[in-house]
């Protein structure tokens, strides 16, 4: 840890370092995506360097995958793998049941499906992610790009039957161009505020045509790792 660092990397930096004592020899273990998500890969890589931690990981992302190889872990890929042990991965929001928001960081469907093909997901998150009921995150929808303005407009009418505050949604960009995904889709950001049935929603997004998998992590997460500013850090 470098004394320059804001409160808030403190933060996931505590929690990830906690969540990497979880990891034990000879473990398969889905690697997420993310800025606390690369606390964990590189204290995992001071694990298999220092202390001879044998595991293979599952990155989620290109960006995590790189990063796993440079830290000397030992990619594999989820079919190598065919299922884990455990996945470890960062969060945008997290409510008391342990439902969540993912995807701020583009890779909401591997992530999604590493964390489904897992025996646990522990997510990481600084204390600030806790909320009582998700949505003022943006909720990440990853969608093909083919039609894609028409299956936005699909969402629209079906956010009308929706108990949500708000109903805005936006393309996410990268600079001019829209923002690509590992898997080559587009991703709407929608700017609920709050969402007060999120099962129903996430059930609901994944019935509209276009849709591939949206970002509320429902009954997927065993237990967060919440990191503090001052370096305390709480299971829950
Ligand atoms: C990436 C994610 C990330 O886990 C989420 O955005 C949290 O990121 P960070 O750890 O940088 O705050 O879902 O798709």
């Amino acid at each position: 840890m470098s004394a320059d660092m804001s409160p808030i990397d403190k933060a996931k930096y505590a929690a990830a370092r906690r969540a990497a004592e979880f990891v034990e020899d000879g473990m398969r273990v889905g690697l997420g995506t993310g800025s606390t998500a690369a606390w964990l890969v590189r204290r995992l890589g001071e694990r298999v360097r220092d202390d001879g931690l044998k595991i293979h990981g599952v990155p989620t992302s290109t960006r995590t995958a790189d990063l796993a190889r440079e830290v000397g872990i030992e990619v594999i890929t989820l079919e190598e793998a065919r299922w884990l042990d455990l996945t470890i991965d960062g969060a945008d929001e997290f409510d008391a049941e342990l439902n969540l928001i993912k995807g701020g960081g583009g890779a909401l469907l591997q992530e999604k499906i590493v964390a489904s093909a897992s025996d646990r997901m522990i997510v990481i998150a600084d204390a600030a992610k806790a909320v009582e009921t998700l949505g003022m995150f943006p909720l990440p929808v990853e969608v093909i790009r083919f039609g894609w303005t028409t299956t936005q407009k699909l969402i629209g009418n079906m956010l009308g039957g929706m108990d949500v505050a708000g109903r805005e949604m936006s393309l996410r960009m990268e600079g001019e161009q829209p923002y690509i995904t590992d898997e080559g889709n587009h991703i709407l950001d929608l700017h609920l505020g709050r969402i007060g049935n999120a099962p129903q929603l996430a059930m609901a997004l994944n019935q509209i045509a276009g849709v591939v998998e949206n970002g509320l992590f429902i009954d997927i997460c065993d237990l967060v790792v919440i990191g503090h500013i001052d370096g305390r850090v709480e299971l829950c």
